[in-house]
């Protein structure tokens, strides 16, 4: 049951909302424009909010649902958190799209979600504050990713494993960000 829910999730998290709306909305593929990025803050970027907001609930969804499905299915919290690192790295690295996909922020965060809401709540203000300070969402997920850590590890232990695994998978994708950001040449909003 657990490879089977975790194959599902992987597979899941290889749909792309913001390539699927913006086809279906008729605009040019995400991937050609902006940071390049197929996710909501690239999507805000050279698209529509309504489509920006689209995308952000399709992509927290896939991080959110294989993980309720997980526990309505009865398995361990640590199993429900893997399930959730599947989806995450179905949206990092899509099998239908040759395995070049986002920057997981907004899976992992329906990941979370579903794991321990508390900390998606940590992660979620913490994401804001420091967005509405500078006005940059990689910023704002490079610093709230890690953050929660601490937290998973005194209240979800079980969760820490793949989580940890989780954010160094989401860091390693914002390595461009962070050179523009130490450049001063990352795009602000
Ligand atoms: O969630 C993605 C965000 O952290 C960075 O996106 O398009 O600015 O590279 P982008």
């Amino acid at each position: 049951m657990f490879w089977l829910l975790a194959l599902s999730a992987y597979l899941l998290g290889s749909v792309s909302f913001a390539i699927w709306l913006s086809r279906l909305s008729g605009r040019p593929d995400p991937r050609t424009l902006g940071s390049g990025n197929p996710g909501a803050t690239n999507m805000l970027r050279t698209s529509s909010r309504t489509l920006a907001l689209a995308t952000l609930l399709g992509d927290l969804s896939k991080g959110l649902v294989p993980v309720l499905i997980a526990r309505a299915l009865d398995l361990s919290g640590q199993e429900q958190a893997w399930i959730g690192l599947a989806a995450v790295l179905g949206h990092l690295h899509p099998v239908f799209y040759r395995f070049r996909g986002g920057k997981g922020v907004a899976t992992s965060a329906g990941m979370l979600l579903g794991v321990y809401p508390p900390a998606a709540l940590l992660a979620l203000s913490s994401w804001a504050l420091v967005f509405y300070l500078w006005r940059t969402s990689s910023l704002a997920s490079i610093i709230a990713t890690p953050l929660v850590l601490p937290l998973l590890a005194w209240q979800k232990p079980s969760a820490l494993l793949p989580f940890t695994v989780l954010c160094a998978l989401v860091l390693w994708h914002h390595k461009h960000n962070l050179k523009d950001l130490l450049a001063g040449k990352e795009r602000h909003f």
